[in-house]
């Protein structure tokens, strides 16, 4: 393997505005405003990261209220927090409905996920997920995963390659690059990123960065089944959420985000609504605004990752 340029150090607990730690929180007050969090109430936030999202609700929290964090990543539990008001699961969030009933948790009051990768996931180069560094073709945000990028690079058929390329990258010549994987890996195993950066420069359409990115994204999206796993959260959190509580989502990307748009409006992951046997429309959140709400002018200069973010938020009916 080859040797990693960038070298691992410890990561920072997140704090109220974690820069320079962890992660940056994104739409941190706007989604704490969503939530319209109650002293007493219990709340979820599914994607824990360094814990910025987290520190902010439990702040809202009087003695009474508990906040349960899940992240499905060992590293993300250094920045756990000391408190009685606070739990954190090492678990995927398409689970939450399984672990709330481990804690004896019938119902919660809000439920809050920031989708995708933290920094720190992203900067660590052992870890797989950008092309800026060389190391393990990996990208498994848990360290239970079973499927690595060099798995899927070395052992998919071309047909299932160009799938991927094409609906999770949107690459647009997906089946030109799911071949020209195929022929690559005859000759050498796919085993670092530098193994796919390189095919990947040789097969650019459009913008350098953006193409590796997609290629990137398509991988990391497939390696950890993230679109179903935020299906799953989705269809769970109608059963979790009281009536009245809420549901916030940050998603990064047009394929989450239509997920969570479609879900949140009609019910289902489709344009259309679901309809019971009477043709009456069955729906069991409410979305709280028209549009999703994105970073302001202030975040935008200040976090750079804020920029493809947007907050979606649903009330249980
Ligand atoms: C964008 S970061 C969250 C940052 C966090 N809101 C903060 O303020 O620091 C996303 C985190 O969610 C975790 N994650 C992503 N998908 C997950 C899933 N399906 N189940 C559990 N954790 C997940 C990742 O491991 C990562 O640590």
């Amino acid at each position: 393997m080859a040797k990693s340029k960038h070298k691992k150090s410890e990561p920072v607990a997140g704090n109220d505005n974690n820069s320079g730690g962890y992660h940056t929180s994104v739409l941190l007050h706007e989604s704490i405003d969503a939530l319209a969090i109650k002293p007493d109430g219990i709340y979820i936030d599914a994607t824990f990261g360094g814990g910025g999202h987290s520190r902010a609700i439990m702040a809202q929290l009087g003695s009474e209220g508990h906040l349960y964090g899940f992240d499905q990543d060992e590293d993300a539990h250094r920045n756990a927090i000391d408190d009685e008001r606070f739990t954190l699961v090492q678990a995927n969030f398409r689970d939450i409905k399984k672990f709330l009933r481990l804690y004896d948790v019938k119902q919660v009051d809000g439920i809050l996920a920031d989708l995708g990768v933290s920094s720190w996931q992203f900067d660590t180069a052992e870890r797989g997920f950008s092309y800026r560094f060389d190391g393990p073709l990996d990208m498994r945000m848990s360290q239970f995963g079973e499927l690595t990028a060099a798995d899927i690079l070395n052992n998919y058929s071309a047909e299932k390659l160009h799938k991927i390329f094409g609906e999770y990258g949107e690459l647009r010549n997906a089946k030109t690059f799911a071949n020209a994987v195929v022929a690559a890996r005859e000759t050498k195993p796919f085993e670092v990123i530098d193994d796919l950066k390189t095919l990947a420069e040789s097969n650019v359409m459009g913008e350098k960065m953006k193409y590796l990115s997609q290629v990137f994204q398509a991988l990391r999206i497939e390696v950890n089944d993230e679109l179903g796993a935020l299906q799953d959260l989705l269809k769970n959190s109608v059963d979790v959420l009281k009536p009245e509580g809420r549901l916030a989502i940050i998603t990064f990307h047009s394929l989450e985000d239509r997920l969570v748009k479609n879900f949140m409006k009609n019910g289902n992951f489709e344009d259309e609504p679901e309809k019971d046997f009477f043709g009456n429309i069955k729906r069991d959140l409410k979305p709280v605004h028209k549009k999703p709400i994105e970073a302001s002018a202030e975040e935008l200069k200040v976090n750079n990752r804020s920029r493809s973010a947007k907050l979606r938020v649903a009330e249980k009916i």
